[in-house]
């Protein structure tokens, strides 16, 4: 039996492009963007603002019941972060929250607690959903899974010019540091590691501006989905 909705998996290492892409894609084919990083990294925010020691896994799985996390969208379809009422869309894009979401991230607790969010997200709507485990744990039976990755300094490189635009202060070579040890992090860690699922179509995007990779990437939607949101006519 067909399902209701439709879902696409983007699963790869940070840095590869995955929420900007998986958010140009979603809006052209007309699906509900879902950037299951923007969750981890709301619970990682609220780690951290409540001065949790990095080793103490067991509190940061005590405080899950207290939080209050909302995906929500604005009218521009983009997706939105709200923690306790508080719309920390912005927040969570900071270097320190990203080292947190890694941590988290790890916490078999609080997967286990984003799990049921996630799904639910694909039960109501055809999505792009783009993060680590999602082509292998919240959306196994996905319609399309893809494996976006790209060279670590290309990724590092990405991670440096961004952080420059929102003004942040910035090494290079401390950021292909820390994007080697995440990805060390996510790939090495017990719960849900990052791998590429066996039925996962690879994209790679070293050495590729946006509009390449863009198209890439709609170019497999289309051969394996075939006509969707009026694309491809
Ligand atoms: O994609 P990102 O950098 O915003 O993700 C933040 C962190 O969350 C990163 O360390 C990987 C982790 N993550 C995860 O473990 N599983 C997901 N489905 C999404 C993100």
């Amino acid at each position: 039996m067909r399902r209701a909705y439709r879902s696409i998996a983007i699963d790869g290492p940070s840095g590869a492009g995955k929420s900007s892409l998986s958010g140009q894609l979603a809006r052209a084919i007309g699906y509900l963007h879902v950037d299951t990083g923007a969750i981890y990294r709301t619970v990682g925010l609220a780690a951290s603002r409540r001065a949790i020691g990095k080793e103490d896994a067991q509190a940061v799985a005590a405080m899950l019941p207290e939080l209050d996390i909302q995906v929500r969208y604005g009218p521009d379809g983009g997706q939105r972060m709200v923690l306790d009422g508080e719309d920390v869309t912005e927040a969570i894009r900071s270097h320190a929250v990203s080292e947190w979401a890694s941590i988290v991230a790890a916490i078999p607790a609080v997967r286990a607690f984003l799990l049921d969010t996630q799904r639910k997200l694909a039960q109501s709507h055809d999505v792009i959903m783009d993060g680590r485990d999602i082509g292998t744990v919240v959306l196994p039976d996905a319609d399309l899974k893809i494996f976006l990755t790209a060279q670590p300094k290309d990724r590092a490189r990405r991670r440096y010019l961004e952080l420059c635009q929102r003004g942040e202060q910035a090494d290079e070579e401390q950021i292909l540091q820390d994007v080697l040890r995440r990805d060390r992090q996510d790939m090495e860690r017990a719960a849900s590691p990052l791998r590429q699922a066996p039925d996962a179509v690879v994209a790679d995007t070293t050495g590729k501006g946006r509009e390449e990779s863009f198209q890439l990437l709609l170019k497999l939607v289309q051969t394996h989905l075939g006509e969707v949101g009026g694309v491809g006519r």
